[in-house]
C-alpha cells in the first residue's frame, strides 16, 4: 500500500515518531512517504497515495496552529481513508477533522 503521510512538528518530536511508524510500515511491505504540511503542502497533495496519515503535537489541548490552517484548506479526499496520530494526553482535535471525507 503506498501510504502519505502529513506531519506538523517544532521541536522535532513528532517527525521522530512519524519516522519510526514509517519504518514499521515500511518492514510490513508499505511504500511510506513523509510530508512535512507547511513546506511539502503541495508535492503532499498532489502524490496520489492509498492511505493518508497525519502526525502533529497537541496545543493547548488542540492541533497546533499550522494543522487546523492546513485542514481549512484541505482538498476533498474523496472517501479515501486516512488515519489521525497526535502526541498528547488530552483529545479535543477529531471534531477538527470531521466534515470531509
Ligand atoms: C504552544 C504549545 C502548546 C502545548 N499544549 C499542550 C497541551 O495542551 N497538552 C499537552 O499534552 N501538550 C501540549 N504541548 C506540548 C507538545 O504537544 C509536546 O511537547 C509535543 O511533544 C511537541 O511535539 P513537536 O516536538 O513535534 O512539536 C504544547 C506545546 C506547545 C509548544
Amino acid at each position: 500500500m503506498r501510504i502519505n503521510i502529513g506531519y506538523y512538528t517544532s521541536t522535532g518530536n513528532t517527525l521522530w515518531l512519524a519516522s519510526k511508524a514509517k519504518e514499521m510500515m515500511e518492514q510490513q511491505g508499505h511504500a511510506v512517504k513523509l510530508y512535512e504540511i507547511i513546506n511539502d503542502r503541495s508535492a503532499f497533495e498532489q502524490d496520489e497515495c492509498d492511505l493518508t496519515g497525519f502526525f502533529y503535537p497537541v496545543w493547548g489541548s488542540n492541533p497546533p496552529d499550522p494543522m487546523v490552517k492546513f485542514r481549512e484548506n484541505m482538498p476533498e479526499g474523496n472517501e479515501k481513508k486516512y488515519f489521525l496520530s497526535v502526541i498528547a494526553v488530552r483529545c479535543t482535535e477529531i471534531p477538527v477533522f470531521s466534515g470531509k471525507k
